[in-house]
């Protein structure tokens, strides 16, 4: 697979067991926005000369690509920065739409930042209030408590499909049914999830689902909201600007349809392209069989830190897990063991991995993380065991 991806084809030493914070971009979606750049580039919507308009055809191709991928239509899909624009978008539009005092936003202790501050700010604004649904000491979320939590006051229910620092598939379809009994809007966000499976929204029949491009092989700065027709319809605009508007006058505007009305100024139509190319690269893939791969890999480190009694893991291999090893060490600061890494050119996320609240709940301040992909293999699992045995003799 290496092969795939220029920028590890090009440096065979270089071990990236980062996946999770971005991934490594094939050559197909590079080859796609140098062309894009090189013979396509134009402003979309605007120009009535065939140039522009071959860049709204490519750029609304791509949001059709998009749409068939996670089973929406196209006025549901939003293109966004990326899921944390996505997240703020729902959060504040919906919430103005939604949010009155003492209402309740449910989100778990696991989530990323993302997931946690937009809602914050919304429910701040609101007089609402942020609960959160704990874990399991097996670091699964508690559907008990969830159960217990969800009320009629329980507006939106938000939550990732994958956690980045646990590697944990969330039970997102028995949350999903139970906040559909009380009425309250899911969020899912996929930023690990739509990396790794394939995401049928109709079929989940969440509300919004968030993604970004560059953690699923496309570029940065482009990302997806998918919300349902009828809600984006109800929401208020997030941003004023051009595009989303149907007529401006002195005295107010109106807006455009969906999805423009959610799409102010010139969009990131390059990035679009791109993840469209990052669509039919994941569309190739066999995606199970990838997950199995990253699983086996995740399960090789598991096992051989069993050797190292300083080291602390904190979740056990299942179906529910994607194969990312979060582990504390006893006498070595993560920052430390990947400055170790650094030296020997393997890539490793150290440090809080924007989900503060659950790092209190594992009781550490900060982990070490390996995320292993479809372009890793069974020796960079060994060639990170080295350099923590390294780091080891360093520090004892
Ligand atoms: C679970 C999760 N949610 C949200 C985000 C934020 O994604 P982005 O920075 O691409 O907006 C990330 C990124 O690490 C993530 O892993």
């Amino acid at each position: 697979m290496k092969e795939l991806f220029p920028l590890l084809a090009g440096d065979p030493e270089l071990v990236y067991l980062d996946t999770a914070a971005t991934s490594q971009k094939p050559k197909s979606v590079i080859e796609r926005l140098e062309r894009y750049y090189r013979t396509e580039n134009a402003n979309v919507h605007r120009g009535v000369y065939e140039l522009s308009e071959h860049a709204t055809r490519a750029f609304e191709e791509a949001r059709r690509s998009v749409a068939r991928w996670i089973n929406a239509s196209d006025k549901e899909v939003i293109f966004t920065r990326g899921t944390t624009e996505a997240i703020n978008l729902v959060a504040s539009s919906a919430g103005h739409l939604r949010l009155s005092p003492g209402d309740e936003i449910l989100l778990t202790v696991a989530e990323h930042h993302s997931n946690i501050v937009p809602w914050q700010i919304a429910a701040q604004r609101a007089g609402a209030k942020v609960r959160y649904i704990p874990m399991t000491g097996a670091m699964r979320i508690d559907l008990d408590a969830a159960r217990a939590m969800i009320n009629p006051r329980t507006k939106f229910v938000a939550l990732a499909h994958i956690s980045n620092a646990l590697g944990v598939i969330h039970p997102i379809r028995e949350v999903i049914a139970l906040a559909k009994k009380v009425g309250a809007w899911t969020l899912i966000d996929g930023a690990q999830g739509a990396a790794h499976l394939a995401i049928d929204v109709r079929e989940l029949d969440c509300d919004f689902y968030a993604f970004s491009g560059h953690k699923a092989y496309g570029p940065t700065g482009i990302g997806v909201l998918y919300g349902k027709a009828e809600h984006l319809n109800a929401m208020p605009p997030y941003q004023g600007g051009g595009d989303m508007i149907e007529r401006v006058t002195l005295e107010g505007s109106t807006w455009n349809e969906l999805p423009s009305k959610f799409e102010a100024g010139t969009p990131h139509i390059a990035g679009a392209i791109g993840l469209g190319a990052a669509i039919e690269f994941m569309a190739s893939l066999d995606l199970p069989a990838t997950l199995a791969h990253d699983r086996a890999l995740g399960v090789q480190l598991l096992e051989a830190l069993t050797d190292f009694p300083n080291v602390k893991t904190f979740v056990k291999p299942g179906d529910d897990w994607i194969g990312i090893v979060t582990f504390a060490h006893a006498s070595i600061h993560p920052h430390d063991l990947a400055a170790i890494c650094d030296a020997s050119k393997i890539c490793i996320r150290a440090g809080h991995h924007c989900a503060q609240p659950l790092m209190e709940v594992l009781g550490v301040s900060a982990t070490a993380r390996v995320a292993p992909a479809l372009y890793n293999s069974r020796s960079d699992i060994e060639a990170f065991l080295k350099a923590l045995r390294k780091a080891e003799q360093l520090f004892a």
